[in-house]
């Protein structure tokens, strides 16, 4: 099967599973412990159920919206994955491009392997940057003037990741950073051929052994060197609120947090002044049994007041997920896994591929729902009483319509 038969994400996702060696398969598929936050982020949306308006004309309809000064035409953008070159030649080049074509955003990640500068060639349209950071003022300083003069816009700084994940997947499966030639890697490397030649050996002959290069922390480390990213924080501060109010002062674009579940936090980051937030359980990646964001977008809608743009991510997968978290109060969503699998499965045609589903199931579900505009959405098109039987945080519970009283004669 080729990527252009696959009907949908999950499609392309064993198409990637196929594809590349069972370690790098499962580091991606992977969440940590026990993955009760990776897949109750999935079995959330089954909690949520939808109700259409019929009969509404909705031969017209619009999926575009416009946030940090652009109009995109999807409310839904690439979330940021850090050594994507491990998985797909240039695969964030690939990435970059593919959105760049689908005009929706990528999120260059701070663990990428190509630097912010080459990638800002490529991602012409909109130029979103990830970082993880320490509370090393001076560093991000010279950081965020390297990000800026590279044009990036969009500045979103994970905080999700303070201490170590515990990923036992990776342990089991021979997954390490730094990256070591386990004999099950080696393995793995020599039943998967395409692998072998299109990924390891092209970005061997074409850049050497990858490094990490857009640390704020750590110079740039090859991958036999690099550490995973909650390991940089051993005998540092990781980053903190002061922080975040200093970087608001000298960055000029947009600045959000990342890694946001915690109304307070949304407040916080309102008095500091910045532009967002992104609602994340890092894919359930992090700390095992975090909230979903569907289950955290409503009260952080309440909390932020209208004053920051609502982002959200983790377990996105079908036009219908998406639709079900703006009309519970996100203004966009970021999707991560399903790019990955869809540039391991067919580089920059497979990202495109993956992109231009989501999008006819974002405009295929609007018309079943009687909802010509994603400008419409609302918590009125869902049933949500499952997941919150007090209603909506923060929201007045709808109003009852009055029962019609019927005249006898
Ligand atoms: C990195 O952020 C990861 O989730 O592996």
């Amino acid at each position: 099967m080729s990527y252009r038969d696959a009907l949908n994400v999950f499609e392309l996702q064993e198409l990637a599973r196929r594809r590349l060696p069972f370690p790098l398969y499962s580091y991606i598929e992977g969440g940590v412990e026990d993955n009760q936050a990776r897949d109750n982020n999935r079995s959330v949306f089954q909690r949520i159920r939808f109700r259409q308006r019929s009969p509404v004309d909705v031969s017209r309809r619009s999926q575009s919206v416009e946030l940090f000064g652009h109009r995109f035409d999807s409310p839904f953008g690439i979330s940021p994955m850090g050594i994507g070159g491990v998985f797909a030649f240039e695969a964030d080049l690939q990435m970059a491009r593919a959105a760049a074509r689908m005009n929706v955003p990528f999120t260059l990640s701070g663990y990428s392997t190509f630097p912010m500068e080459e990638v800002a060639r490529h991602a012409t349209h909109a130029r979103w940057l990830q970082a993880y950071m320490d509370n090393d003022r001076e560093r991000a300083l010279q950081w965020t003037k390297r990000a800026a003069a590279a044009g990036y816009e969009v500045l979103m700084v994970s905080t999700d990741v303070p201490a170590r994940a515990n990923r036992e997947n990776n342990v089991r499966s021979g997954f390490s950073l730094p990256l070591r030639a386990s004999a099950r890697l080696l393995f793995q490397g020599a039943i998967h051929p395409n692998w072998s030649i299109e990924t390891f050996a092209r970005t061997l002959m074409k850049y050497g052994v990858p490094r990490l290069e857009n640390l704020v922390v750590g110079g740039r480390p090859s991958l036999l060197e690099a550490p995973m990213n909650g390991d940089m924080w051993a005998g540092r501060g990781a980053v903190d609120w002061e922080l975040m109010r200093f970087l608001r002062d000298k960055w000029k674009g947009a600045l959000l947090v990342k890694g946001t579940l915690h109304a307070a936090d949304a407040e916080m980051a309102v008095r500091v002044g910045l532009d967002g937030v992104v609602v994340s359980n890092h894919g359930g990646r992090q700390l095992d049994g975090a909230v979903s964001p569907i289950e955290a977008i409503p009260e952080i809608r309440a909390a932020a007041g209208g004053k920051l743009k609502i982002l959200a991510d983790s377990g996105f997968r079908r036009g219908t997920d998406i639709l079900k978290g703006l009309a519970l109060g996100a203004d966009f969503i970021l999707l991560g896994r399903p790019a990955m699998f869809a540039v391991a499965a067919g580089g920059e045609e497979g990202v495109v591929h993956a992109l231009s589903l989501l999008k006819s199931e974002v405009d295929n579900n609007l018309g079943l729902l009687g909802c010509p505009s994603v400008d419409d959405l609302d918590p009125s098109f869902l049933h949500f009483s499952d997941l919150f039987p007090q209603g909506l945080p923060g929201c007045q519970p709808a109003p009852t319509r009055p029962v019609l009283s019927v005249a006898h004669s």
